[in-house]
């Protein structure tokens, strides 16, 4: 131990320290901040937590119940782990103070489970707390973002964008509201929304996240949004049953990231961060949210996990904040000096909760220790577990009479459902309606095609059921219908005749085509890209060229979680529909498209763009092609003319860190270089030389080589590397699959794949840095070493979530 004599005066701050000496020295010696990372308080806008959630009464059981707690039990409180790392068993030894289901983590390992099952679940955990530790309750919290997203029975809203493009809080707060009775419904009283972020550039893969770039309508929204949730806060009575907490979050900037890096930079000046990106955080406290949670992201360098000026000066002085921070999922580990198990500066700045999924046990100990030794003052233990049990209270989770959440017919409600086909309608932005072809005429004779015309999965994007949201399908949603079903519906009863053909065959020629397509699902980083274009994959081009060919006019309804380049599309479509992410209810799109009998459609189109539509690919978008709050009516039409085609980026350069071989290519930063034993050549595999056979004439080797990146990440959220590949001839020996230095050989699982026909090979990252590889920095992600004889016809190589656990290959 350092004596305190020398910290002080290495400190150089012994005046400033003094009045604080009956502190342990420790807890004031963490380094101040960089100036260029410190907020003056002043400058930002004031608010207050409103009087209702510290009634004096509740104070004084809480100022009670803190005398009676051993450090141990506070320390508890101050963590949460997730359901997949947790039992109610765990709970007696580590008392934690909240539970969480992450995006991949389903009760009792099942992602599809029942509203029933969740509320069996969170009471199991709730059971457990109250015999251990204080005895005291978990708090149960859950990604409900567009609904109670994780569950197949719930009602399924547009993601924020498309709420963004609606302009009407009053319609968010019925949203909120909705939402808040389907998570009761489960028993569950807390939900990690309303985003508040305010993104710039798009290329940030949380974009659709997000309302707006108008920093007031994101205020107007994360206002209306907390008081749907959680319902009118009243002195000295608790939230009632229908209502839950919500999270402001991701506190703060985390749409101001440089160039819309995930959990990146905010690169800007203080009065830029309270200007564009802190606006929504008074509007958030003032109507009473419950809770904060606190960004991944930096700000000048500095990770907001461990910034006391924002979460401590700014957040609980000036904004009066009176509830909880939590932290996001292991981000204090991401904080300068700590681990994610073990983290005093992230508490000393403020965080009050420590979002530690896997990492809870580790964290507890560890604090545990850092308060005995003084590395944590107590007074800030006692704050920290007074805002958690405040919150507790309010939400009607303490004493004998504890509220009882769990209505299950609320569930899928039809209320709830009309209330999603509402806001998918009003959501819809028309960028383009030449010659009037919308709206879909009583009568006619429509084609439905596209990839997205059928497809959950696409209008329902990332965190739907599962985090990244890839393997939903129409099945899964019983009280959903995909957009392409709710048109063909719509046209029936107006007397036309549709027909759903997701490749577009038809053989009846049609008046006019109705085109779905746009981006797949994604969240988190793994949606970050690095341009504004939109990429055709599964042939939509070529599908609307053939189209218009034979003369049949085309409808474009583009499904995205921001909005994207797509000149081309544009041009060749005679209307063009940004519908985003709506959800489940995909008949609300027919509501606008198609008149009914009496030759007009239920409703006008309402949407305007909540971000710029870009000109190009390029990326933040300076001269837009729409501007934020274009949309076109059917009262309001006009003609718009031919748009700008080019990119103006390269887009070969386009590839992210997850992508090495795309159709038989390496796309670039990546090279893909072979030495003198292999040969390559351009084969056809499912389309016109969509792969690359290699052959090795003697031992040797393949590789993708480019700039170092960092897999680290990825490998830590069970990310895979997945090969589509053809064995075409495996000769004995080992086949090395190589990611940087970590080596793995394959040749035994290839032995098990089929021979001659396209397979699927995964392995998690992880096994390659069991492996020895540094995953920090990879410069080659891929390489294959195999003796002579293997023969392979590769057509991709990337890295990938699927959430479904895959073993390591068999060694030897
Ligand atoms: C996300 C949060 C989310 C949390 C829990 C994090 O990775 O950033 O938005 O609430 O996980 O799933
Ligand atoms: C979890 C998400 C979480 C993400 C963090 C996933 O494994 O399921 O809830 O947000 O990791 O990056």
């Amino acid at each position: 131990m350092i004596p305190r004599r020398l910290l002080l005066a290495a400190t150089g701050l012994m005046a400033l320290i003094q009045p604080a000496l009956a502190q342990p020295a420790l807890a004031s010696a963490a380094p101040p901040l960089p100036a260029r990372a410190t907020a003056h308080p002043a400058q930002w806008p004031a608010a207050h937590s409103p009087a209702a959630i510290t009634a004096p009464a509740t104070e004084a059981r809480i100022t009670a119940l803190l005398k009676r707690m051993t450090l141990a039990q506070k320390i508890g409180q101050m963590i949460q782990g997730d359901i997949s790392s947790v039992t109610p068993a765990d709970l007696q030894r580590y008392p934690l103070g909240s539970i969480l289901a992450g995006g991949n983590s389903g009760p009792y390992g099942n992602e599809r489970a029942s509203g029933a099952e969740w509320a069996r679940l969170v009471g199991e955990y709730r059971a457990a707390s109250a015999k251990a530790g204080a005895g005291i309750p978990i708090l149960f919290g859950v990604d409900a973002v567009h609904g109670h997203s994780n569950l197949p029975g719930a009602t399924i809203f547009p993601h924020n964008i498309g709420l963004g493009a609606m302009h009407d809080p009053a319609l968010v707060q019925r949203i909120g509201a909705a939402t808040a009775d389907e998570i009761a419904a489960t028993g569950i009283e807390w939900t990690f929304a309303p985003t508040l972020a305010v993104p710039q550039d798009l290329r940030w893969g949380r974009s659709y996240e997000g309302y707006a770039a108008d920093p007031a309508l994101v205020a107007a929204y994360g206002r209306a949004m907390v008081t749907g949730l959680q319902g009118p806060l009243r002195a000295g009575r608790p939230v009632d049953s229908t209502h839950v907490a919500a999270t402001a979050k991701h506190y703060l900037a985390d749409g101001g990231t440089f160039e819309g890096k995930d959990q990146g930079d905010a690169r800007i000046g203080e009065a830029e961060l309270v200007a564009r990106h802190a606006q929504g955080y008074p509007a958030a406290i003032d109507a009473g949210a419950l809770t904060v949670m606190a960004s991944f992201s930096s700000w000048n360098g500095v990770k907001n996990h461990g910034n006391r000026s924002l979460l401590t000066d700014v957040l609980k002085g000036r904004m009066g904040f009176g509830g909880f921070v939590v932290g996001d999922w292991n981000g204090h580990g991401q904080v300068e000096g700590c681990t994610v198990t073990s983290c005093a500066a992230s508490f000393n700045a403020g965080l009050d909760m420590a979002m530690a999924p896997d990492s809870w046990k580790g964290l507890f100990d560890t604090t545990l220790a850092q308060v005995q030794q003084g590395a944590i003052p107590m007074a800030r233990i006692d704050d920290a577990v007074r805002r958690i049990l405040r919150v507790k209270f309010k939400l009607g989770l303490m004493g004998a009479a504890p509220v009882l959440r769990g209505a299950p017919d609320q569930l899928g409600a039809p209320a709830h459902l009309a209330v999603a086909r509402e806001a998918v309608a009003k959501s819809l932005v028309l960028l383009k309606n030449n010659g009037g072809l919308l709206p879909l005429k009583p009568g006619a004779k429509v084609l439905v095609a596209g990839p997205g015309a059928d497809s959950m999965a696409m209008q329902a994007g990332g965190w739907t059921i599962t985090w990244q949201g890839t393997d939903t399908a129409a099945a899964d949603f019983p009280r959903g219908e995909t957009i392409g079903r709710g048109l063909v519906d719509a046209l029936a009863k107006a007397g036309g005749k549709a027909t759903l053909s997701p490749d577009g065959q038809f053989t009846d020629k049609p008046d006019v085509a109705v085109v779905v397509y746009g981006e797949a699902p994604y969240a988190e980083f793994q949606g970050d890209v690095a341009n504004l274009a939109f990429r055709p994959r599964h042939g939509e081009d070529a599908l609307i060229a053939r189209l218009k060919a034979q003369g049949i006019p085309v409808v474009s309804v583009f499904l995205s979680g921001r909005p994207l380049f797509a000149g081309p599309l544009l041009n060749a479509s005679d209307a063009f529909v940004a519908a985003w992410l709506p959800g489940t209810q995909g008949a609300g799109v027919a509501d606008v498209l198609v008149a009914g009998a009496n030759g007009k459609p239920a409703r006008d189109f309402a949407g305007t763009l909540p971000f710029p539509w870009p000109a190009d690919a390029r990326s933040p978008v300076t001269a837009p092609l729409f501007p934020a709050g274009y949309g076109l009516t059917y009262a309001h039409a006009q003609s718009v003319g031919p748009v700008n085609e080019d990119p103006r980026v390269d887009l070969s350069a386009a590839a992210s860190d997850n992508l090495w071989f795309n159709r038989g290519v390496a796309p670039s930063p990546w090279h893909l270089g072979l030495d003198n034993a292999v040969t390559a050549r351009s084969v056809d595999l499912a389309a016109q030389e969509d792969a690359r056979q290699f052959t090795w004439a003697a031992p040797g080797a393949l590789a993708i080589d480019g700039p170092p990146v960092d897999l680290t990440r990825q490998a830590d959220e069970g990310f895979e590397v997945r090969l589509d590949w053809r064995i075409d001839a495996l000769p004995a020996g080992p086949i090395k699959v190589s990611v940087g230095t970590g080596s793995l050989d394959v040749a035994s699982l290839l032995r098990l794949a089929p021979q001659g026909a396209v397979t699927q090979t995964r392995i998690p990252l992880r096994c390659f840095a069991d492996a020895g590889a540094n995953l920090k920095e990879v410069g080659t992600p891929l390489r294959i070493t195999a003796p002579q004889g293997f023969v392979v016809t590769l057509s991709n190589a990337r890295v990938e979530a699927t959430g479904s656990v895959v073993p390591c290959p068999p060694k030897g």
